[in-house]
């Protein structure tokens, strides 16, 4: 069975793209979705439980991106096994374009069932599946315009213009300082952060927008800064771990790692304290779960989680951010 789609996307289609690639924003707008992981750049794995009619089963599978085109589109295939309930397959066409200021993303999706699934008849299995893609874009665009937990879109992010030489002009302010360079139109964000500005509190962990090691602040949002070109953010305020805290003071947030033991190398922390601040900064009651979501995208391979949530929660309160256990005595 073959249908199409059309959504206008409240967002600049650099952000729209960086989060088509964000693994962390998938599994938080596919309903249903238990677990949503890179094995490889344009390559995941997830599982996903789903209901379609009387069928519900939970389905692990794989997912593949080919013909990449940065900031225009992809094709993408699937397969998800769903044990006795059968086996899904879906080949997408994504495309993105400019309409006044957001994104026009079209999609075209064939998809193929087998098992019990196709024995419930497609009119329910397409039924199905458009309610899944109305379900996720309503997230996506939550997510994108700023209404969503952990949210994404940096508003200043835009499509690169670059020059015959390859170069493209980059005119930020980093950590309230104004900085103009012509750097390459590949070069991205970390990079420019730590190699043009020397600013490397900001850690290279993956690459592949796996890890969180590079998160920094994007006009106030969190986002993963091996995901935007430098130029891309161009016109933007960013900041740093270095520019979190006052010059010689640390944040609540560092303090409270500090308190907590929340770190053994480190080389997660600067990520991780930079996704922290904006989920402590998002409006939403901080305990175990919002946590758990506000940081899904960044990992630690040392500490643990447990110190980590608990210095979170510390420093909710001593920013008299609301928590569910409430203010502290
Ligand atoms: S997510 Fe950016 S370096 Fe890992
Ligand atoms: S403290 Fe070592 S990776 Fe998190």
């Amino acid at each position: 069975m073959e249908f199409t789609g059309t959504q206008l996307i409240p967002a600049r289609r650099a952000a729209v793209w960086a989060a088509l690639n964000d693994p962390a924003v998938l599994q938080q707008c596919i309903p249903g979705c238990e677990r949503f992981e890179a094995t490889a750049p344009g390559e995941w794995t997830a599982v996903v439980m789903a209901a379609v009619g009387p069928v519900k089963a939970r389905f692990t599978g794989s997912v593949k991106l080919d013909d990449i085109q940065p900031l225009a589109g992809y094709r993408l295939a699937g397969q998800g096994q769903g044990g006795v309930a059968g086996f899904g397959k879906l080949q997408a066409r994504v495309r993105l374009r400019d309409e006044a200021g957001d994104t026009r993303l079209d999609y075209t999706a064939q998809a193929q069932v087998g098992g019990k699934l196709a024995q419930i008849g497609s009119r329910l299995v397409t039924g199905a599946a458009r309610k899944i893609a109305d379900q996720f874009f309503s997230s996506f665009n939550a997510l994108l315009s700023g209404g969503g937990a952990g949210s994404f879109a940096p508003a200043t992010a835009t499509a690169v213009h670059a020059g015959d030489s390859g170069l493209a002009a980059v005119k930020l302010t980093v950590n309230g300082r104004p900085v103009q360079r012509q750097v390459e139109a590949r070069l991205l964000l970390v990079d420019f952060l730590r190699k043009d500005l020397g600013l490397t509190g900001t850690h290279v962990g993956c690459d592949t927008t796996q890890c969180g090691a590079c998160t920094v602040h994007l006009d106030g949002v969190a986002v993963k800064s091996c995901t935007l070109l430098a130029a891309q953010a161009s016109g933007g305020v960013v900041t740093t771990i270095e520019g979190l805290a006052p010059e010689g003071g640390l944040h609540p947030l560092q303090q409270a790692f500090h308190r907590c033991h929340a770190l053994q190398c480190g080389f997660c922390t600067p990520g991780m304290i930079m996704a922290a601040d904006g989920l402590l900064r998002s409006g939403c009651t901080i305990d175990d779960a919002s946590i758990a979501r506000g940081l899904e995208g960044n990992l630690c391979r040392c500490t643990g989680y447990v110190h980590i949530i608990e210095a979170v929660k510390q420093a909710a309160r001593a920013m008299g951010v609301p928590t569910a256990e409430g203010a502290a005595p």
